[in-house]
């Protein structure tokens, strides 16, 4: 307790008005010159705690003749009510006095230039991701998300994919038991593609639907161009009167964005995947030779995406009259992307976390991808 307090309360008050005035002038301009919030709240209890000055007066009215007591009790309540005020308005005053002492002690000054050697380094798999979200958002695609841990009929039987379905093999998937069920068909899977968010979307969103779903993915296979967990993008346009030329327009629009070309030649090979009919893979044209792939011109082709009108079970699956609506989906893998448009030839070293594999192939932080701005940022790596 601080000495200012202390003396304060050992003041001994008598039930008159001479002392209310006293202990009104000499608390106020206690408040008044409080240094902190601490020596405020021995004020507060010195006078209106328990054994306060304030408190015992009143403790004393019942003591007192009815007239004595109207007149002194209207007296001590007004008092309470002025020092409540002068407590509230003092702790303000603490309380801005703190916050501007705070922010003068823990300035930064933003102006001060980054240290490159210092600064961290934006991975690949992000930069590409912000890439396709920038170009598919400009196209206005919302970014849709699903979880990783899935269970068997979103990540297959919504998909066109009934339990014992060949096309189930195609993917080799890790499962997980459920604690509630000893039934295989009741195990979870950590996601093998990210379609099952076309599901989960029509199951949630309104129609029309216009999303991309970009996130992890997980596969048993492990070598220079598959890794057990990697990054696929999904797309998913559901509307009436969609047809495949829809398809074609959106993503040819969407390589020559991402490859940052004017021209670049494009075809579609007939697939199949159980989730739409009919399938494509879209190649697009490239020169490999044995030291360079170079993309948009030459006689060769890449494979960049699988794509297709969503299947009639598909919609069905996901509450959607496919008498009514239409729509075209694709996936993409992110990885395979990064390493086509960055020149990384290893995609397990992605996932190395080597700091001198990062700063050699990693983005600045501050250089975001736009559609406006630019999207690799005139393709040069923080090298
Ligand atoms: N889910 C497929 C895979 O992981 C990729 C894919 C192909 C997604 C065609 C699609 C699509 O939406 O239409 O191999």
């Amino acid at each position: 307790m601080s000495n200012q307090v202390r003396l304060f309360c050992i003041l001994n008050d008598g039930g008159n008005m001479e002392n209310i005035e006293n202990i009104k002038q000499e608390t106020l301009q206690a408040i008044a010159t409080a240094a902190d919030m601490k020596t405020l709240e021995e004020i507060r209890v010195a006078v209106l705690g328990k054994k306060g000055r304030v408190t015992e007066l009143m403790k004393g009215l019942g003591a007192l003749s009815i007239e004595a007591k109207k007149e002194m009790g209207k007296s001590l309540n007004i008092l309470k009510g002025e020092i409540e005020k002068a407590l509230e308005g003092q702790k303000e005053v603490l309380e801005a006095k703190e916050l501007n002492a705070r922010l003068q002690s823990e300035k930064i000054d933003v102006t001060l230039p980054v240290r490159p050697e210092n600064q961290g380094r934006i991975h690949p798999v992000s930069k590409i991701y912000e890439e396709v979200v920038a170009i598919f958002g400009e196209m206005g695609f919302e970014v849709a998300e699903g979880p990783d841990i899935e269970d068997q009929f979103h990540n297959f039987n919504a998909l066109n994919m009934p339990a014992n379905h060949p096309a189930r093999q195609m993917q080799d998937t890790f499962y997980i038991p459920n604690p509630e069920s000893a039934d295989f068909d009741d195990s979870f899977v950590v996601r093998t593609h990210t379609s099952p968010v076309q599901i989960r979307t029509m199951e949630k969103n309104k129609l029309p639907i216009r999303i991309i779903a970009p996130g992890r993915t997980y596969r048993s296979d492990y070598d220079a161009t598959h890794t057990p967990m990697f990054h696929q993008v999904e797309g998913l346009v559901i509307d009436k009167n969609i047809t495949m030329a829809h398809l074609k327009g959106c993503l040819y629009d969407f390589v020559k964005a991402f490859f940052e070309l004017d021209e670049i030649p494009v075809r579609y090979r007939p697939s199949y995947f159980p989730f739409t009919e009919p399938s494509a893979e879209m190649d697009i044209g490239c020169k490999k030779s044995k030291t360079e792939l170079k993309i948009g011109a030459g006689t060769d082709w890449l494979e960049i995406l699988g794509c297709g009108m969503v299947h009639p079970n598909v919609l069905k699956a996901g509450g959607i009259d496919p008498d009514e609506y239409q729509g075209f989906a694709f996936g993409v893998g992110i990885d395979r992307l990064a390493m086509l448009k960055y020149g990384i030839p290893d995609l397990r070293t992605f996932f190395e976390s080597d700091v001198r594999w990062l700063k050699h192939y990693g983005f600045v932080p501050l250089d975001e991808s736009s559609m406006t701005g630019g999207l690799s940022n005139n393709g040069g790596l923080a090298r």
